[in-house]
């Protein structure tokens, strides 16, 4: 069983890249940081004070979240709701990171994440090939194992340009510089807990500024094959 172990900062391209080469290689998939998205979404949708730490924490424990791991269609689902959409809305891409900054929702997210790469969540996922695991400390913590490490970089100015043209549909000026505070602040507000910008030891680094999608998979494709 093979795991992968895929980070990189906003833009970067890695959940693209990830889910692609999982597709590839036949292995299962998991967005952990739709796991952090989903528990901001829970603590709105249950009234808990998002700055009250605590209360936090212990909602996210109790969290009833199942990810879906097909890189096909990899669902996320919330108390029997799938919420794929719902995660990704401006309100909880402003919020999430005052969640994933707090250390006891990582241990609690982090503890569910390697159960699901060991095949013992409910996710569904057994083990089977194995998994390709995504987010922005699972090179360095939650998989510092994994049979590959990979850090997903980018230039700024590509990352702005690919996250304005997820989110406008259009990468002209004015939706880049929309963009820039949000994704500039949220990798900075994360910084405070992950290192995602510099590799780690052992971790090999692909920078996708100049690379399509495909371009992009091949070089990751490259690392898994050393
Ligand atoms: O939108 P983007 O692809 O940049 O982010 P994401 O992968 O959906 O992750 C959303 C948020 O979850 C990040 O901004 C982090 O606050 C948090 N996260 C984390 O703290 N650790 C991870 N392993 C993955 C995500």
């Amino acid at each position: 069983m093979v795991t992968i172990a895929v980070d990189g900062p906003s833009g970067s391209g890695k959940s693209s890249v990830s889910k692609a080469v999982a597709a590839r290689l036949g292995l299962a998939y998991l967005d952990t940081g739709a796991m952090y998205r989903a528990a901001t979404l829970w603590c709105v949708r249950t009234g808990v004070p998002l700055e009250d730490a605590a209360a936090v924490a212990a909602a996210v424990r109790s969290m009833p979240l199942v990810m879906g791991v097909d890189p096909a269609a990899p669902g996320v689902t919330l108390d029997g709701e799938d919420v794929a959409a719902a995660i990704r809305t401006t309100d909880v891409t402003a919020a999430v990171s005052q969640v994933a900054t707090n250390l006891e929702v990582r241990d609690e997210l982090r503890r569910r994440q390697r159960e699901i790469i060991a095949g013992e969540g409910d996710s569904g996922f057994s083990g089977g090939r194995g998994i390709v695991a995504e987010g922005r400390d699972i090179t360095t913590v939650v998989a510092p194992d994994a049979d590959a490490r990979v850090l997903l970089t980018a230039s700024e100015e590509a990352r702005l340009r690919r996250r304005s043209l997820e989110v406008h549909g259009t990468a002209d000026a004015t939706s880049v510089e929309a963009t820039r505070d949000q994704v500039l602040r949220r990798d900075r507000d994360d910084s405070t807990v992950s290192t995602f910008h510099v590799a780690a030891d052992g971790v090999v680094t692909v920078d996708s500024s100049e690379l399509d999608l495909e371009q992009t998979v091949a070089a990751v494709l490259t690392v898994v094959e050393r």
